[in-house]
C-alpha cells in the first residue's frame, strides 16, 4: 500500500486550536452523508479511522489524522443538514469559513458531491465560494457504485457543463466509491503530486 501510517490526531472546534505543525494538509467538505469520513477510510485502507454513520450529521468536530507521519488529511461535518436550526447553520458556516480562510496548512480542499444526486446549489455555492477566496479545490464524486459507467460518463458531462457556466477552467475532479474501493489511486496520486511542490 501506499499508505504506510494513518492515525487519528485531534478533534477540535475552533480552528485555532488544530495542530500547529506546518505540514501539507487536504480537507474533504460537502453535504452530509456524502461520504467524506468513509473516503478517507478509503483513501487510507483503514475501516474505522473516521467515524461514518448512516444518518446524516455523523461528523461535528475538526477532525485531524496524520498520514505516514508527514501530511494531514482533515474529516469536517457536512453542510446542508435539513434538520439543524437556522441559528446551529450560521455557527456552523462560521466553522467551516474559518477553517478555509485561516489554515495556512490546506493545500487542497475536496468537495464531494454524490454521483447520483444533479448539482446543488449548496455545492455549486461552496464551490464558488472557495474559488472566489482563492482557495485550491478538487471536486470528489462519491458512491459511484450506484450508477452503471454510462450514467457515470453522462452524469460527469453535466456535471462539468455546469461549472463551465461560472468558470473558464475545470477544477481536477475524482470518481470514487468507498464501498468498491475506486478512484483511491486517482486521488492519492493526486495529493503526492501536490505534496511534492
Ligand atoms: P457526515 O459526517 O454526517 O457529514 O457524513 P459523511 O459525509 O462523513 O458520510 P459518511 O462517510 O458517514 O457516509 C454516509 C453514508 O453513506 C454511510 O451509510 C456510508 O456507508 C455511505 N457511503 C459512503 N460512501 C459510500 C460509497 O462509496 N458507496 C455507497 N454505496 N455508500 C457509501
Ligand atoms: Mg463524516
Amino acid at each position: 500500500g501506499k499508505i504506510k501510517s494513518a492515525e487519528f490526531v485531534v478533534s477540535n472546534s475552533e480552528v485555532a486550536k488544530c495542530p500547529k505543525n506546518p505540514i501539507p494538509e487536504y480537507a474533504f467538505i460537502g453535504r452530509s452523508n456524502v461520504g467524506k469520513s468513509s473516503l478517507i477510510n478509503m483513501l487510507t485502507d483503514r475501516k474505522s479511522l473516521a467515524k461514518t454513520s448512516g444518518r446524516p450529521g455523523k461528523t461535528q468536530l475538526i477532525n485531524h489524522f496524520i498520514i505516514n507521519d508527514s501530511w494531514y488529511l482533515v474529516d469536517l461535518p457536512g453542510y446542508g443538514y435539513a434538520r439543524v436550526s437556522k441559528t446551529s447553520k450560521k455557527k456552523f458556516q462560521k466553522f467551516i469559513t474559518n477553517y478555509f480562510e485561516q489554515r495556512q496548512q490546506l493545500v487542497s480542499a475536496f468537495v464531494l458531491v454524490d454521483i447520483r444526486h444533479k448539482p446543488q446549489p449548496i455545492d455549486l455555492e461552496f464551490i464558488q465560494y472557495l474559488g472566489e477566496s482563492g482557495i485550491p479545490f478538487g471536486i470528489i464524486f462519491t458512491k459511484a457504485d450506484k450508477l452503471k459507467p454510462k450514467a457515470i460518463e453522462r452524469y460527469v458531462e453535466d456535471y462539468c457543463q455546469q461549472l463551465l457556466k461560472t468558470w473558464e477552467e475545470l477544477p481536477p475532479y475524482f470518481i470514487t466509491s468507498s464501498s468498491k474501493k475506486i478512484g483511491q489511486e486517482d486521488v492519492l496520486n493526486f495529493i503526492k503530486a501536490t505534496n511534492e511542490e
